[in-house]
């Protein structure tokens, strides 16, 4: 199993406009699916799942596109208190959240401060999220850090650098997902995905079941994940641990 599976959850409007339905139907579907797939992850043993639910750039959308999306934000983690306490579920989140509305906001800090002791899952919600702001967020905190006299600049390297971005407690993910045909990333962890495995489905994000997921891991699993290795020395490195 991917210890750390991220979706960047695509093509709500599409599916809606395939079906003769709103866009805010298909956000009411897709919100119905993160329900299904979390709880697939966590069945799956999937230690962390990562989910791209609204990004920096997403602002741009028509003004009452955003505020459903950020009511459905608000009832959906309302609603799935219980199931995350019921089952050791922690609310983690990536993203500038104080630019979020201000219920919204409130709602997140209750679940991550009631969820905080969970560790059976790492939910991680990106929310106003955007790769560059994170950098960028990132090397204003590292600059501060140096001009506090708490790092030096000159022994600056990726650990250091790793740990002010907003994943400091995650692991890199493994297996990237993005529904709906679209086959870019769209300004989502850029520096985390260095060496994820991605996987590209033409299947909308509300038809996105927990078989296709599963189909996702079986393909994850028939990649042979290199690092800059060649395929022989990552053969000889599975040879010696894997019993004779
Ligand atoms: C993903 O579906 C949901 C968000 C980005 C919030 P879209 O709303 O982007 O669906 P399409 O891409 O228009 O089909
Ligand atoms: C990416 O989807 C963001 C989320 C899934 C939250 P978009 O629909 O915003 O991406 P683009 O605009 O097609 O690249
Ligand atoms: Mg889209």
């Amino acid at each position: 199993m991917p210890e750390h599976v991220a979706i960047i959850m695509d093509g709500n409007g599409r599916w809606a406009q395939r079906h003769g339905k709103s866009r805010l139907e298909g956000h009411r579907q897709g919100v119905e699916n993160v329900r299904r797939i979390v709880k697939a992850s966590r069945n799956l043993g999937i230690q962390h799942i990562t989910l791209y639910a609204f990004s920096v750039e997403n602002w741009k959308r028509p003004k009452s596109e955003v505020s459903a999306l950020m009511s459905l934000l608000n009832i959906y983690l309302k609603k799935e208190l219980e199931e995350l306490l019921q089952n050791g579920v922690r609310l983690n989140v990536i993203g500038r959240i104080e630019d979020l509305p201000k219920n919204v906001q409130k709602t997140l800090l209750d679940t991550i401060e009631k969820t905080k002791e969970n560790s059976q899952q790492i939910l991680t919600l990106a929310l106003n999220y955007g790769a560059r702001t994170e950098i960028l967020d990132a090397v204003a905190k590292y600059t501060s850090l140096v001009a506090a006299g708490k790092e030096d600049s000159a022994e600056l390297d990726w650990e250091t650098f790793s740990s002010c971005l907003y994943t400091h407690n995650l692991p890199d993910p493994d297996l990237i997902i993005r529904t709906s045909g679209e086959h870019r990333l769209s300004n989502f962890l850029l520096l985390q995905a260095a060496y994820a495995e991605i996987y590209f489905t033409q299947l909308c994000w509300p038809e996105f079941l927990p078989e296709h997921l599963l189909e996702a891991i079986e393909d994850y699993n028939s990649r042979e994940r290199r690092y800059g290795q060649t395929g022989e020395q990552i053969k000889e490195v599975k040879k010696s641990i894997s019993p004779a």
